[in-house]
C-alpha cells in the first residue's frame, strides 16, 4: 500500500487543480483518473477538456471561422472562392487541441510530483482507496478528495448510441454533417452544439421542455438572444413534451407542443442534452457511509466537507453549478482548507458563459432575481452599436446591462450579449468581488477604442450618464 497526505479521486479541472494546489503547499499528493481519450489512452482533463469545454471551444472557433468566410468576409473586401468544409480536419485539430491540453496536465503533474494512477478508484475505508487495473494498487491517504463529476442525463426510452442518439460526447464527433439535426434541451450544450452544425450546414431544430428560453439569463438578454438565434436559422420550440423517441433510419422524435397539439419531427441525428447527472459510480459510497444528497449528488457542506471525516468533495459531484472554473476553485480551496487556511467562493461571484455568436455572459444577479427579492436597483444598458470597437470589427450585436443597488451603487450583476462577452464578463467579477460601485466602473480609464468601453459606458448608464449615446 502506498501512502499520501492527499489522494484526489478524478482527474478534471476540479481534480487535477486540487492535486496542483495540494501539491504547492507541500503535501506529498496522488491523483487517480479512469479517463480515457478517442484514442483509448489515458487522458488526463476530464468532462472539460476531452468532451466538455476545450472541443466544443474548439468547434466552435472552427465552425465560426467557417462561416465568417462564407457569410461576412465580403463586406469586409475580402473575396472567398470555392470556400469548401473539410471537416475530418476540423475534427483532426480539435482533437490535437484536446490531446496539447491532456499532455499539459500530465506536465504539470510531474512538475508538481503529483504521482498518477490510471484506473478507477473506490473506497474501502474512509482512508484507503482500491485502484483497479490497469494501476491495480491501493493507496492510503491522510485526506481524499473527490472530484468525480458528471454524466449526461438521458431521456428515458432513449438511451445514448452516439450514432443516432448522441450525448455531448457523440456530438462533438458527428463524421459528416446531418442534413437535419435534432436537439433536445435548449440549454448551453444545445445552443453551443446547434450553433457549430447550424454553421456547418445543418438544419438544426432544438425542442425545449420549459415555455422560457434561457430561464436563468436577464430576461432582456434571453429575450434579445432568442430574436438573434432565430435569425440564424436556428428552429427553437419551447414548452414540448416528449412523448415517444423512435429509430428508424435517422430518429423519429413525437412531442405536445406548446399549444396542446400533437407533433412529429424526424432528424437524421438527435442531441440530447438536457442537463448532467452527479457520478458517483463506482466509488462504493454507501458501504464506507460516504451520504448522497436526494439528488444524488455527494453531500457537502459550504465548505466542501463530506459526511466521513477528512473527505471532502468538489466539482460537478456536488451542489451548485456545474461548472470548470467553479469545480478548480472549489479544488483550491479545498487543499487550502486541507493547510488549516480558511479560503471561500461565492457562487454569486462565478460567472456564466455561452459560447455563441452573440456570446452571452453574466455574473450576480438578474433583474427577475432583484424584483423577486424585493431590492431596489438601477440598470444601465449600453449597446455595441454605439461602440467603436465593435463597429470596426463588425460586430455590433447586443449589449451590456450593468444593474446597481439604488441606494449605495454597489454593482449587483452584469450582463452582457455581444462579441468577447466571456472575456469582458472579467473585469465585472472582479468588481463585484471587490464590491465596487458602478461609479466605480465609470471612473476607471478604458482603452479607446475597445469593447470594454461598452462596460464603461453601461456603467455610467446606470446613473444616465453613458457618454456615447
Ligand atoms: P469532470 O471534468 O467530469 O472529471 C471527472 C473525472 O473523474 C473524469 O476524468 C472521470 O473519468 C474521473 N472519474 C470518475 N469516477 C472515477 C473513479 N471512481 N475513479 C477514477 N476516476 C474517476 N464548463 C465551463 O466552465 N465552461 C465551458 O465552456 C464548458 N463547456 C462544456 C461543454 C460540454 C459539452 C460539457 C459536457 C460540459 C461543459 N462544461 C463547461 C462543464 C464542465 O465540463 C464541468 O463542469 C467540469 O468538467 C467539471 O469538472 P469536475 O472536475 O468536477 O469533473
Ligand atoms: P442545461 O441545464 O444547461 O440545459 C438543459 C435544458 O434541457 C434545460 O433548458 C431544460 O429545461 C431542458 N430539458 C430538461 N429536460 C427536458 C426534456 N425532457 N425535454 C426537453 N427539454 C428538457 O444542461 P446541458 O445543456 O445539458 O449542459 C449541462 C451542463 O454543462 C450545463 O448546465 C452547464 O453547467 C455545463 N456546460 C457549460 C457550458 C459553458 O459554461 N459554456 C457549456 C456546456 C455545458
Amino acid at each position: 500500500m502506498k501512502s499520501f497526505d492527499v489522494v484526489v479521486i478524478g482527474g478534471g479541472p476540479g481534480g487535477y487543480i486540487a492535486a496542483i494546489r495540494a501539491a504547492q503547499l507541500g503535501f506529498s499528493t496522488a491523483c487517480i483518473d479512469e479517463g480515457r481519450g478517442a484514442d483509448g489512452k489515458p487522458a488526463l482533463g476530464g468532462t472539460c477538456t476531452n468532451v466538455g469545454c476545450i472541443p466544443s471551444k474548439a468547434l466552435l472557433q472552427s465552425s465560426e471561422n467557417y462561416e465568417q468566410a462564407g457569410h461576412h468576409f465580403a463586406e469586409h473586401g475580402v473575396k472567398v472562392k470555392g470556400l469548401e468544409l473539410d471537416l475530418a480536419q476540423m475534427l483532426k485539430r480539435k482533437d490535437k487541441v484536446v490531446k496539447s491540453n491532456n499532455d499539459g496536465i500530465v506536465y504539470l503533474f510531474k512538475k508538481n510530483k503529483i504521482a498518477f494512477f490510471h484506473g478507477r478508484g473506490s473506497f474501502v475505508k474512509g482512508n484507503e482507496i482500491a485502484v483497479s487495473a490497469p494501476a491495480n494498487e491501493t493507496l492510503a491517504a491522510k485526506h481524499v478528495i473527490i472530484a468525480t463529476g458528471s454524466n449526461p442525463r438521458a431521456l428515458p426510452g432513449a438511451q445514448f448510441d452516439e450514432k443516432l442518439i448522441l450525448s455531448n460526447t457523440g456530438a462533438l464527433a458527428i463524421p459528416d454533417v446531418p442534413k437535419r439535426l435534432g436537439v433536445i434541451g435548449a440549454g448551453v450544450i444545445g445552443l453551443e452544439m446547434g450553433s457549430v452544425w447550424r454553421r456547418l450546414g445543418s438544419e438544426v431544430t432544438i425542442l425545449e421542455a420549459l415555455p422560457a428560453f434561457l430561464g436563468a439569463a436577464d430576461e432582456q438578454v434571453a429575450k434579445e438572444a432568442a430574436k438573434v438565434f432565430a435569425k440564424q436559422g436556428l428552429k427553437i420550440e419551447l414548452g414540448v413534451k416528449i412523448t415517444q423517441i423512435d429509430k428508424k433510419k435517422g430518429v423519429v422524435i413525437q412531442y405536445t407542443a406548446d399549444d396542446s397539439s400533437s407533433k412529429k419531427f424526424e432528424c437524421d441525428r438527435l442531441v440530447v442534452s438536457i442537463g448532467r447527472v452527479p457520478n458517483t459510480e463506482g466509488l462504493n459510497a454507501a458501504a464506507v457511509g460516504l451520504k448522497l444528497d436526494e439528488r444524488g449528488f455527494i453531500a457537502a457542506d459550504e465548505n466542501c466537507r463530506t459526511s466521513l471525516p477528512n473527505v471532502w468533495a468538489i466539482g460537478d459531484v456536488v451542489r451548485g453549478p456545474m461548472l470548470a472554473h467553479k469545480a478548480e476553485e472549489e479544488g483550491v480551496c479545498v487543499a487550502e482548507r486541507i493547510a488549516g487556511q480558511k479560503p471561500h467562493l461565492d457562487f454569486n461571484t462565478v460567472p456564466w458563459v455561452i459560447y455563441t455568436t452573440p456570446e452571452i455572459a453574466w455574473v450576480g444577479k438578474t433583474e427577475q432575481q432583484l424584483k423577486s427579492e424585493g431590492v431596489g436597483y438601477r440598470a444601465g444598458v449600453f449597446p455595441f452599436s454605439a461602440n467603436a470597437r465593435a463597429r470596426a470589427l463588425g460586430d455590433t450585436t447586443g449589449f451590456v446591462k450593468v444593474i446597481a443597488n439604488t441606494k449605495t451603487d454597489e454593482i449587483l450583476g452584469v450582463h452582457i450579449m455581444g462579441p468577447f462577452a466571456s472575456e469582458l464578463i472579467a473585469e465585472a467579477v472582479v468588481a463585484m468581488e471587490f464590491r465596487g460601485s458602478a461609479e466605480d466602473i465609470g471612473m476607471i480609464c478604458h482603452a479607446h477604442p475597445s469593447l470594454s468601453e461598452a462596460l464603461k459606458d453601461a456603467a455610467l448608464g446606470v446613473d444616465k450618464r453613458s457618454l456615447n449615446i
